[in-house]
């Protein structure tokens, strides 16, 4: 499984890289909302663009970095996807355009294909795409279908829709089980999926069935027992916030081994290192 880094914050994106197992990098207007006021507040100022182009060659070559669009119509979303990729592409090759698979903010929007539109128009034309907030397999499949290079699936804010459609309280580390939450003698479900990880095997199986070339990049990601499911159902990425980076390394037995092999070794074992 490929690791991305959930996040626009160079600080973080530097020092996960430099642990050696990072491969790409998502963000969304969400994220370098975050970033920029980190910056700010430290005082720095900062030219958006200068700031994407450190994104991209800190990642470099053969790691992809999603840089979102944020219209909501086919022509804006279009233009803004090769207006991105040509900008940004010539800085390191790895520019990818996420587009998000149904841009309407309600049922009956005359823009809700606008998505799909998107991904075909700027796929056909070589620009890989990265299809975001895939809340269900049926939407993965048809992004699949659009041509999307990856289908983001948002495990965690499933899990969260379950919980606040039942109103059981959370906060948003919270583990939520990947094989469904019982209330009532009820299992929870949104139209029969029944966690985020199952969201995100129920696309994996589909897409292993057809063959489909595109990736499943599992998103929204809240902490490490999540990264472990998600590997366990065979997502080809996931991208994790650096927190559950750092979560995922430590372990107490861990560091009292460490502490014990430190006040075991002897002085002459210790000599070979001088
Ligand atoms: C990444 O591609 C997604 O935009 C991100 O994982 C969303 O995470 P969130 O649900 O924690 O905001």
């Amino acid at each position: 499984m490929k690791i991305f880094i959930d996040t626009a914050n160079i600080d973080e994106i530097k020092e996960a890289f430099s642990w050696g197992i990072v491969d790409g990098i998502t963000t969304n207007p969400s994220l370098i909302k975050k970033a920029i006021e980190y910056y700010k507040e430290k005082g720095n100022d900062i030219s958006m663009e200068d700031y994407i182009k450190e994104l991209l060659t800190t990642a470099g070559e053969g790691h992809p970095v999603s840089l979102e669009v944020i219209g909501d119509t086919e022509e804006e979303m279009y233009r803004e996807g090769k207006l991105l990729f040509d900008k940004f592409n010539g800085v390191s090759k790895n520019v990818v355009i996420k587009i998000p698979v149904n841009p309407e903010t309600s049922e009956n929007g005359t823009h809700q294909f606008d998505g799909l539109k998107t991904i075909k128009k700027l796929s056909s034309e070589g620009i890989p795409v990265n299809c975001t907030l895939i809340m269900s397999p049926v939407q993965a499949l048809l992004a699949a279908k659009a041509g999307a290079r990856y289908v983001s699936p948002f495990a965690g804010r499933i899990d969260d829709y379950l919980r606040s459609q039942n109103n059981i309280p959370f906060k948003k580390g919270d583990y939520y089980p990947a094989d469904g939450f019982i209330i009532n003698e009820n299992i929870l479900q949104d139209h029969g999926i029944i966690s985020g990880v199952h969201l995100v095997k129920s696309i994996v199986d589909i897409f292993k069935n057809y063959h489909f070339k595109t990736e499943v990049l599992a998103a929204s990601i809240r902490n490490a027992t999540q990264v472990r499911e998600i590997a366990e159902v065979g997502a080809d990425i996931a991208t994790i916030p650096f927190h559950v980076l750092k979560e995922m390394i430590y372990h107490y037995k861990t560091s009292e081994g460490m502490k014990k092999f430190e006040n075991d070794t002897v002085e002459e074992y210790r000599e070979i290192f001088k």
